[in-house]
């Protein structure tokens, strides 16, 4: 497939599902619980603009999706950094590009928004995914992610 044949378009609450189907093809478990929440706050929530897209293939098939997340509260946007929360292309799609569109329309539309800065926390023994984040300019931030065991 090529890349030319995939259409970005913003997330809506009918992707729900196909968003459920790609992730489950990835983790290879059902995180609907998980994405009924987020679907809730960054796709519904007046209190969050819609920055999250999905990737259609050819005949409407959602084969990929970025989740984005702009908090506005009621005062609007008061901070102009936005969070990359999940990327996810179907494996059956992989290594054709998609996952660097979904990028780079998630940039266009979030700079159209005023943001000037993105964060997301990848696991940085992941070497592949370090890799992917790396070569869509992401760089190593100067907040340390701490944490503390019980
Ligand atoms: C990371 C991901 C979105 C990339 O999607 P993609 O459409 O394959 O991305 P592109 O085609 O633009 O770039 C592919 C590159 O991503 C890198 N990559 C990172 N993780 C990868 C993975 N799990 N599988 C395949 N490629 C991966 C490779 O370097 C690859 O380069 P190559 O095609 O030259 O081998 C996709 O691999 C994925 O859904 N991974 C699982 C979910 C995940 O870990 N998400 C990030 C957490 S938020």
């Amino acid at each position: 497939m090529n890349k030319n044949t995939i259409k970005i378009r913003l997330m809506q609450v009918d992707d729900f599902n196909a968003v459920v189907r790609v992730d489950e093809k990835i983790v290879k478990a059902s995180r609907a619980d998980y994405y009924r929440l987020k679907f809730e706050t960054l796709v519904q929530s007046p209190d969050y603009l819609p920055t999250s897209l999905v990737a259609e293939a050819e005949g409407g098939m959602v084969v990929g999706f970025v989740m984005g997340e702009l908090y506005i509260g009621e005062y609007g946007i008061s901070q102009n950094k936005a969070t990359l929360e999940t990327i996810a292309v179907d494996p059956d799609h992989q290594h054709k590009g998609i996952g660097k569109q979904l990028i780079n329309e998630f940039m266009d539309h979030l700079k159209t928004l005023g943001v000037e800065k993105v964060n997301t926390l990848v696991n940085g023994k992941d070497s592949a995914l370090m890799h992917f984040f790396g070569s869509n300019q992401f760089s190593p931030s100067e907040t340390i992610n701490l944490e503390r065991s019980l």
